[in-house]
Formats: C-alpha cells, sequence, structure tokens
C-alpha cells in the first residue's frame, strides 16, 4: 500500500502531488506566467520559478494529504524528456529528499506517465490500449500492451499538435501558450467557416508545419485586403484551424485502430484538454465503436498526478533508481 511523492518539473509547470494506494490524495501545480511576455518558454526563467516553487509546493501537496514525509514510501520524478535545468531541480530535489528520508526514488517518463493518467481513476483501458499522445513537444500513437510496455506506431515529422496549435495562435496574434485560447474563441465560431488544407495523408505519421504556413499566407492575403480581418473573424479563424489540427489527429487514431483492431482508444497530453478534440473522440468512439478513454481536465495538461499513478506501478513492480539516475533532454518512450 504505498505512499508515494510525486514531482514533475519538466517545463514551465512546477507539480507536486501524493498518491496513496493507486488514489491522488493531493495534485498541486504551480504555473509560470513569466514565459507568456517572451511568447514561449524561457528555460533559464523556467528553471528559476522551479526552484522558487517546488519547497512551499511539495509542502502543500503533502500536508493537504494529511501526512508527514515520515509516511512517505519512495518518491517519483520526472526524468525526461524535458527541459534539461528544470528537470534538473526536480531531480536533484528528489534525490535530496530520497537520501535524508532514507527512501527510493523512481525516475518517471514523462510522456508514458501522460498515457498513464488514464489508470487514475475508473473506469481503466484494458490492454492492447492505443492512445494518441498530444502535447507541447510531441505527438504520438501508441499501442500500450501494459503499464510498461509502450510501442510507438505513429508520430509527428515535424511539428507536435501543441506546438501547432500555438504557432499558428501566434500568428494569429493571441498569447503563449496558445492553444487554450484558441480553444475558447472555437467555443464561439465556425469550424467550417475557412477551409485549410490537409496535409500527409499515407501512413500513420503526422505533419502540422503545412498548415502553419497556409494559415500564414491565407492571412497575409485577407490582411491586404481587409486589416481587420483577424479581429473580425477571431472566434471563425480559431474553429476552422482547431477543426483541422483535430481532423488530421482524429483521422490517422481511425486509421491505426481499424489496422491494430483496437476498439479501447483514449487521447492524452496538453491538447486532449482541448474540448473539440474531446467532443470529437467521442463522435468517433459512437461511430467505430471503440471504448474511449479520456482524462480528467487536470490530469491532460502538465501535473504530477501522472507522475504519481507511474510511481505506484513502479513501486508495485520493484522498479527502483538509485542516487545516479540523471535527468535526460531526450528519451524513447
Ligand atoms: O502536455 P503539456 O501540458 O506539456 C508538454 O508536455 O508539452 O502540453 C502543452 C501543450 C501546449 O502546446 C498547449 O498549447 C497545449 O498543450 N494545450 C492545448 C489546450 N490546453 C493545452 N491545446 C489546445 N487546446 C487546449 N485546450
Ligand atoms: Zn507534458
Amino acid at each position: 500500500m504505498p505512499t508515494i511523492l510525486a514531482i514533475e518539473s519538466s517545463c514551465d509547470d512546477t507539480g507536486a502531488a501524493v498518491c496513496i494506494n493507486g488514489k491522488i490524495v493531493a495534485n498541486l501545480t504551480a504555473g509560470q506566467k513569466i514565459h507568456e511576455k517572451y511568447g514561449g518558454v524561457v528555460p533559464e526563467l523556467a528553471s528559476r520559478a522551479h526552484e522558487q516553487h517546488i519547497i512551499p509546493l511539495v509542502e502543500t501537496a503533502i500536508k493537504e494529504a494529511g501526512i508527514s514525509t515520515k509516511d512517505l514510501d519512495a518518491i517519483a520524478v520526472t526524468k525526461g524528456p524535458g527541459l534539461m535545468g528544470s528537470l534538473l531541480v526536480g531531480v536533484c530535489f528528489a534525490k535530496s529528499l530520497s537520501q535524508a528520508l532514507d527512501i527510493p526514488i523512481m525516475g518517471i517518463h514523462h510522456m508514458q506517465a501522460h498515457i498513464l493518467a488514464h489508470f487514475i481513476d475508473d473506469p481503466k483501458p484494458e490492454f492492447p490500449f492505443l492512445c494518441l499522445t498530444v502535447s507541447g513537444g510531441h505527438t504520438q500513437l501508441v499501442k500500450v500492451h501494459n503499464t510498461f510496455s509502450f510501442e510507438i506506431i505513429g508520430e509527428t515529422i515535424d511539428d507536435a499538435a501543441g506546438e501547432a496549435y500555438d504557432k499558428i495562435a501566434k500568428i494569429i496574434g493571441l498569447p503563449y501558450p496558445g492553444g487554450p485560447l484558441v480553444d475558447k474563441h472555437a467555443r464561439e465560431g465556425n469550424p467550417h467557416a475557412f477551409e485549410f488544407p490537409f496535409p500527409l495523408r499515407e501512413g500513420l505519421n503526422f505533419s502540422f508545419s503545412g498548415l502553419k504556413t497556409a494559415v500564414l499566407y491565407f492571412l497575409q492575403k485577407k490582411i491586404k485586403e481587409n486589416p481587420d480581418f483577424i479581429k473580425e473573424n477571431l472566434n471563425d479563424l480559431c474553429a476552422s484551424v482547431q477543426y483541422r489540427i483535430n481532423s488530421i489527429l482524429m483521422e490517422k487514431l481511425e486509421n491505426a485502430a481499424k489496422s491494430l483492431y483496437i476498439n479501447q482508444i483514449g487521447i492524452a497530453g496538453g491538447v486532449s484538454a482541448n474540448s473539440g478534440l474531446r467532443a470529437m473522440l467521442q463522435e468517433y468512439g459512437v461511430k467505430n465503436n471503440w471504448q474511449t478513454f479520456i482524462p480528467k481536465f487536470e490530469y491532460c495538461t502538465d501535473n504530477a498526478a501522472m507522475i504519481a499513478i507511474s510511481g505506484h506501478y513502479n513501486y508495485l513492480d520493484g522498479k527502483f533508481d538509485d542516487l545516479y539516475m540523471t535527468p535526460t533532454a531526450r528519451i524513447p518512450l
């Protein structure tokens, strides 16, 4: 019945969570507003903010869980992929605490953890399970054989889906991170107002850079005709961009499910917080007779609860690391 403290610091959000016997009893995230004015995450500033947030966040998570540090059985921490300086803050803190409390440490793969977020609440997917993992840095179609075995069957050849959302949002003039704002405006817009192109239809890999360029050229032309074009069409623009990104994602997911004969289908990662994608998955699920899985909103974007549940499975399997464990910016799934 392990009690696990989890720490996530791979990018610009610091997370701390506590999981008791597979149940999340505390899950806190401290965001970093500082990057907004730079139009993207500034790694050095992210590391400094993690350093400021990590101790109060862990203290609060332990308090909220109603436990003390001596109740902890192990510490789970994101070891990568992510920004090196940010990862180092979480890993060094976790190592120090594990040594001070004399409890084991478990290094967790961030993208595997996004997938394992499906195992926080019931109902849980059965294996094999097909997961579309869409975040700021990754877009992957993953066949999940069990909680430790992941097989990539398709991925992006250029931009990740979240990156596409953020870059196109920037072209439209929305601040970073643009994904949630596109989602917000899209709710009031017509997804078929503008038809953006559908790139690369063969195989299970994705490509989003052509769409980004198409939106850029489309807007340059429209703004020449009417300088207020974006302002006057913001909701329709966001709805049409969102519809195209999500339909690219769903077409590949559907093809993958059909070719693998899998009907346990989920989405994970920051972009799975997108209301249009969540709704589209349900529609495709009904059409294809899938059992669909979408993590709770707070378990989609970066969070420590997903690191905690991954730690829970590692603990039960006796998968521990030692103090020689180091973070890695890029790790295969
Ligand atoms: O998984 P995540 O929190 O961090 C990474 O591991 O990268 O994903 C962040 C990405 C960003 O690109 C952000 O714009 C996107 O997820 N995102 C969204 C939404 N919420 C977050 N994209 C579209 N709609 C949303 N509601
Ligand atoms: Zn993530």
